[in-house]
């Protein structure tokens, strides 16, 4: 499967000044234990927004970033959303991959991903670049969402939303 996983406001909204827009542990716990032994994709920016720019432990990093120049160590590089796709697809012959960000990202894999793993913050976080409002796209259905709960002093709640018409990669 193909599944997107990210924390967005009550706008919708993911991140400002190439960061996220809350801290919030026990999401991050969740994020961590979730995609550990599997890969993860992304774009370039949110490569560039982890401590030292480093890859994620533990997992598959495969990275899109347009400027053939720019190779990062311990990802695997890719510059056209063509090969993306296509290390996406090989990856999912072993196991789950995730889409970890950011907005330019979630936006393009989102016909292609089975399932988004949303963790809703009940706040509103000024943010600057935003998600895709799901429920306002018929075919993504909420699977399942558990009660609201803190995480630290904000109020979140986990979700999962599944996409009824995936896109398959040719
Ligand atoms: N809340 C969350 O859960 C969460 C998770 C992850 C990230 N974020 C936030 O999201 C923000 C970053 O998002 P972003 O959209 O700016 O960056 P991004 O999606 O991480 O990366 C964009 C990069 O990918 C390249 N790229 C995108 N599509 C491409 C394509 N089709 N072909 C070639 N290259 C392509 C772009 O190149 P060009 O610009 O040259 O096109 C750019 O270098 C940050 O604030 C981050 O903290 C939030």
């Amino acid at each position: 499967m193909i599944i997107e996983i990210l924390n967005c406001d009550s706008e919708w909204g993911i991140g400002r000044k190439n960061g996220l827009l809350f801290r919030l542990p026990l999401d991050m716990k969740f994020f961590r234990e979730t995609t550990t032994g599997h890969t993860v994709c992304m774009g370039e920016n949110t490569l560039l927004s982890f401590p030292g720019s480093k890859p994620l432990r533990d997992r598959t990093n495969i990275v899109l970033s347009a400027d053939p120049t720019h190779e990062y160590e311990g990802v695997v590089n890719v510059h056209t959303f063509e090969d993306f796709l296509c290390e996406i697809k090989k990856a999912g012959e072993h196991g789950d991959v995730f889409v970890i960000g950011g907005a330019s990202i979630y936006r393009q894999m989102l016909p292609y991903s089975d399932k988004v793993y949303l963790t809703k913050v009940h706040k509103n976080g000024n943010a600057e670049v935003f998600y895709t409002n799901l429920d306002e796209l018929p075919e993504f259905v909420i699977e399942s969402e558990q009660p609201p709960q803190m995480d630290g002093d904000i109020e979140i709640q986990f979700m999962t939303y599944r996409n009824t018409a995936p896109k398959k990669i040719q």
